[in-house]
């Protein structure tokens, strides 16, 4: 029965208005082109009916739009908080329909709003970001906003998880804004993220390209790295928030929720015994290791199609959550290039952040020789997986395969950067390089002498991999916490995090490091 109460009408009207955005027409126009609106996104993102709005009521300032009458309630943006697997969330969903989701003051303070809350409730922040940028007709104060956004993107990265899922095209601030949170999610063929878009591209250098192959989401899964997951609808990609989430702790003090695994710890997987080839120029896959390693199905891998020599997921050991870094002797051998010091540091730091136990997988001949590779800064991008990995104090397991070459052995979680335990398989070859490289520096006068070089080069490599390619001299030297089996990986990696799971580390107090970012 209808409310007689004058004031409880206007109260319910004035509900109905705001969840209309922009109007129907437009919301009719979001559908057809195959979209969810900012509501219809927030309920699919969050349990049934958890959802609870703020700040509906907000506008644009009179004094600042042209027509006050037009003004949207909202102003573009539907927030607050609600609940993904019983866990407190804070979110924003940018409103299409409403001037194309374009950020200006108000909307800005409605967003700063949820991620202040965010972080004094210690709850994670998810942006469903559909947005043109700063909203144009309001000049200095959307870019103002912007900046009172970033600024908070920045100050709150390592406090709470950021999330940011990209809905639709996404422009200017709408793509810097994810780029300083931690995950980005895209949808296939329907999100976009530039900071200049096909028309401003073709006046200034003259470039003729697409939404799609400019800034699509296979684009920056692939090319660019910026995108950390795709989904081929929104639907798919809001319930990998959810999966993503639920390796995740809600804050930097509270460890990563964990939960009963039905795979056993103990389980052994002599599958593992023969995976690496005799030949040791032959590839093996690493995911596999991983899959068979780590509980089952319980792999989300991150940035798959980015720097595929590298590998980076959040995985579960008996049930607790855990940081995989690897390397793909499959993809260039695993060599580590730029892009896959970059992939591999930044995930360490989340890891690091946020207490997720840091798992790695070593096979790798180092760094990628060549002139681009030393113009394009290798140096100071190798450096960084350095210092995320000295840096990091949450517990730490490396175990190498096979290949631990050089620069690639010290960088990738080696004993004496600060990891905790250290497995080597029998397959492991832990030297300076590889048999090549030290046959022609320290026997290069010996093989040329030779009555047949390539005979004796082939004599001296199998010396040296005698002598030195084998886990035993790292061992031998305490470099190496044990040797053991490929098929006792998963009981022994989950026995040595049960007891350093707790660890308590202290590295020196500062204001904050200063990495080769
Ligand atoms: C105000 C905007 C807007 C904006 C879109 N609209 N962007 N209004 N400010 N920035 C409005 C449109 O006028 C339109 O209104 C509605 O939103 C939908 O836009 P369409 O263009 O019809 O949609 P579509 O064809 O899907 O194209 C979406 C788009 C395009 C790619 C986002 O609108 C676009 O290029 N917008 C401008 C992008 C941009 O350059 N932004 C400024 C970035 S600078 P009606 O009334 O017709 O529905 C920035 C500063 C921060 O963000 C930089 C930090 C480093």
């Amino acid at each position: 029965m209808a409310s007689q109460n004058p004031r409880e009408e206007k109260l319910k009207k004035q509900r109905e208005l705001s969840k209309l955005g922009g109007g129907q027409p437009r919301i009719a126009k979001q559908h057809e082109k195959g979209k969810l609106t900012a509501r219809e996104r927030i309920a699919e993102l969050l349990d049934a009916d958890s959802f609870h709005e703020l700040e509906p009521f907000v506008m644009q300032r009179s004094d600042v739009c042209d027509n006050p009458d037009e003004r949207i309630l909202g102003d573009g943006v539907v927030t607050g908080y609600g609940q993904i697997d019983g866990r407190t969330v804070f979110v924003y969903a940018q409103d299409f329909t409403a001037n194309g989701g374009s950020l200006g003051e108000m909307q800005s303070h409605k967003i700063c709003r949820v991620m202040d809350l965010a972080v004094q409730n210690g709850a994670p922040i998810i942006g469903l970001i559909d947005s043109g940028g700063a909203r144009i007709q309001e000049g200095i104060r959307s870019l103002g906003g912007y900046a009172e956004i970033f600024r908070r993107n920045a100050l709150y990265s390592g406090v709470v998880p950021q999330i940011s899922m990209i809905m639709g095209p996404c422009a200017g601030g709408a793509a810097y804004s994810p780029a300083l949170t931690d995950f980005i999610l895209m949808v296939e063929k329907q999100s976009y993220m530039f900071i200049t878009g096909p028309s401003v591209i073709k006046a200034i250098t003259g470039e003729e390209v697409n939404f799609e192959s400019l800034g699509g989401a296979a684009v920056h899964l692939g090319t660019s790295g910026v995108a950390s997951l795709t989904a081929p609808t929104e639907q798919d990609s809001l319930a990998l928030c959810r999966a993503l989430l639920s390796y995740i702790p809600s804050n930097n003090v509270e460890n990563p929720p964990s939960c009963v695994s039905t795979d056993d710890p103990a389980r052994i997987a002599l599958e593992l015994n023969d995976l690496v080839p005799e030949d040791d120029s032959q590839p093996y896959r690493m995911h596999e290791v991983i899959a068979h390693v780590v509980d089952q199905d319980s792999f989300l891998e991150l940035q798959p199609t980015y720097a595929m020599n590298a590998i980076i997921g959040l995985a579960r050991m008996d049930g607790s959550p855990v940081g995989i870094v690897a390397q793909e002797p499959n993809c260039m051998a695993g060599v580590i290039d730029i892009n896959a010091s970059d992939k591999i540091c930044r995930f360490v730091r989340f890891c690091d952040c946020f207490n997720i136990p840091l798992v790695t997988f070593v096979d790798s001949p180092g760094f990628l020789p060549g002139v681009q590779q030393e113009h394009g800064g290798i140096i100071r991008h190798g450096a960084k997986v350095l210092f995320a990995y000295s840096e990091a104090s949450v517990p730490k397991v490396s175990i190498v395969t096979r290949k631990a070459y050089g620069g690639a052995y010290i960088v990738m979680s080696s004993k004496y950067l600060g990891t905790d335990i250290t497995y080597a398989w029998p397959t492991a070859e832990i030297a300076v390089m590889g048999p090549e490289g030290a046959a022609n520096i320290l026997h290069h006068k010996q093989i040329m002498d030779a009555a047949d070089p390539e005979a004796e080069r082939e004599k001296v490599m199998r010396e040296y991999r005698e002598k030195y390619l084998n886990p035993y001299v790292a061992a031998e030297a305490g470099f190496c916490d044990e040797i053991i089996l490929p098929s006792e990986t998963r009981s022994k990696v989950i026995s040595a995090l049960s007891v350093i799971r707790e660890k308590q580390v202290q590295n020196p107090p500062r204001k904050h490091g200063n990495p080769p970012v």
